[in-house]
């Protein structure tokens, strides 16, 4: 570790170079505790980025440390007929569940390598991938037994909507799902 950390932003082009590289950062990180590794956990990452890389809103934040990739995250625009708003308890407000095309950017998986954490790096990873979005708001899920990740994403200005669940067939069957909204560079009333 130089503590060099660069990163490079990029869509399908750095997905399908670095493909490997991110499935396998993605299974050493959640493969320890305090997350829940179940027998679907790296397939299901594997056919996210499958997906998600053909789609023209896709985001990859690449961290690497003299070239060799240590950290990622990725994300996209939400099409309003997403699910994330459901399977909570209780109904969320109309006015957060209200959705239309461009409003809600998906941080759908984050990962650093444990020696390069406590120095800035996941921060720097966070807001380069959000970095010139020009979506209002974003979303992203944590499992629940992951408190240091959610103190985290606390610290970074994102706010707990509720904790979805039970999931069938989803590991682990609970999800807190948070927001942040606006997004860094955006005005609150720009809607
Ligand atoms: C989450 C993760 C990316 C954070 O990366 P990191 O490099 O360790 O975090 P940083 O050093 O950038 O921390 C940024 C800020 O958050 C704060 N922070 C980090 N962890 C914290 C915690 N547990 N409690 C309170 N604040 C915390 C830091 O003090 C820092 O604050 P500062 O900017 O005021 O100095 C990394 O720990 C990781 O990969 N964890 C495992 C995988 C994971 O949780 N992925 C997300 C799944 S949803």
């Amino acid at each position: 570790m130089t503590g060099g950390v660069r990163l490079r932003a990029g869509g399908r082009d750095l997905a399908d170079e670095a493909f490997d590289a991110v499935c396998a950062l993605h299974d050493e990180v959640f493969a320890e505790p305090p997350f829940a590794w179940g027998p679907d956990t790296a397939a299901g990452n594997v056919a996210d980025l499958e997906r998600l890389r053909g789609d023209p809103t896709f985001r990859l934040l690449l961290a690497e440390d003299a070239g060799r990739p240590v950290g990622y995250a990725y994300g996209h625009r939400l099409p309003v007929d997403h699910g994330w708003w459901g399977d909570f308890p209780e109904p969320l407000p109309p006015d957060l569940t209200a959705e239309w095309e461009g409003r809600t950017f998906a941080l759908v998986s984050l990962a650093l390598r444990a020696p390069w954490r406590g120095r800035g790096t996941g921060a720097r990873i966070v807001r380069g991938l959000l970095a010139g979005r020009d979506e209002e708001r974003a979303v992203l899920s944590v499992q629940p037994a992951a408190t240091a990740t959610q103190a985290f994403y606390r610290h970074l200005g994102w706010r707990p909507v509720g904790r979805k669940g039970p999931l069938a067939g989803v590991t682990p069957p609970y999800w807190d799902i948070y927001l942040l909204s606006p997004l860094p560079g955006r005005d609150a009333a720009h809607g």
